[in-house]
């Protein structure tokens, strides 16, 4: 099936790197030729690399942005960073909820969706991230929990639902190299693209992520509702992230 959906690779950095090694790694994305597909690239850098990376890949096709954003715009939260310092990066993305944020830091769903309107009002694109654990999979209530993740989101209404991305991230797959099957990954996307219909932003792009490689970045890309990855542990290895928007 065909769509008008622009693919998207995006690499989510976590807590890794540093000045020399980003360096080499953002250089090696820049000199990459541009995947044949039109695939965008893009990379989620920890808040002390924005400027890095925003002077290393300034003028290229490569996008940046951030891996949280406060839900406040400015005061007393010792800690936070907000989506006006984000622009001052000129980031283009900022994570939000994504699941070791929700489960380390006790993210709830509705301050990721407080997040993902922080980050609009600062014309910041929030990728809103969901996913269920082992325990929710095995027990039937993938879907369940993905809807329940994405309610007060989808609540922000269309207009503000169709500047976002979402990117399924089952918790089970995330760093595991257990990859969910194309067939697993699809069927949670129809789920979520139904959901987007309903809230009258069907056409955004949903990412999926959870130990994205080269080797099986394709299979995935093929199905219907995947429009692109959201890369951990393989966006750290220029090749790896390269090979996986080829
Ligand atoms: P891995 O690709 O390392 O499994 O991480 C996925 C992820 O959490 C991206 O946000």
């Amino acid at each position: 099936m065909s769509n008008t959906r622009t693919r998207l690779v995006m690499g989510n950095w976590k807590m890794h790197g540093n000045l020399g090694q980003n360096a080499k790694l953002l250089a090696s994305l820049r000199a990459a030729p541009r995947s044949a597909s039109g695939t965008l690239m893009a990379v989620c850098v920890p808040f002390p690399y924005l400027a890095q990376a925003a002077e290393a890949l300034k003028g290229s096709a490569i996008s940046w942005g951030a891996q949280d954003v406060s839900a406040q715009a400015q005061g007393a939260f010792t800690g936070e960073v907000s989506g006006a310092m984000l622009v001052d990066f000129s980031c283009r993305w900022a994570l939000v909820g994504h699941s070791e944020r929700r489960s380390l830091h006790g993210e709830t769903d509705q301050l990721v969706a407080d997040k993902a309107k922080a980050a609009l009002a600062c014309g910041i694109t929030p990728v809103v991230c969901v996913g269920e654990s082992l325990a929710e999979r095995d027990a039937g209530q993938a879907v369940a929990v993905i809807t329940r993740q994405l309610a007060p989101v989808l609540a922000l209404g269309a207009e503000a639902v169709k500047k976002m991305v979402v990117a399924y991230e089952p918790v089970w797959a995330i760093g595991t190299g257990r990859t969910a099957s194309p067939e697993q990954a699809q069927e949670v996307h129809a789920a979520i693209r139904a959901a987007l219909v309903a809230a009258g932003a069907g056409n955004i792009q949903i990412l999926y992520g959870g130990s994205v490689k080269a080797s099986n970045a394709a299979s995935l890309f093929a199905m219907p509702d995947i429009d692109g990855a959201l890369v951990g542990g393989a966006s750290l290895v220029a090749e790896d992230f390269i090979a996986i928007a080829a």
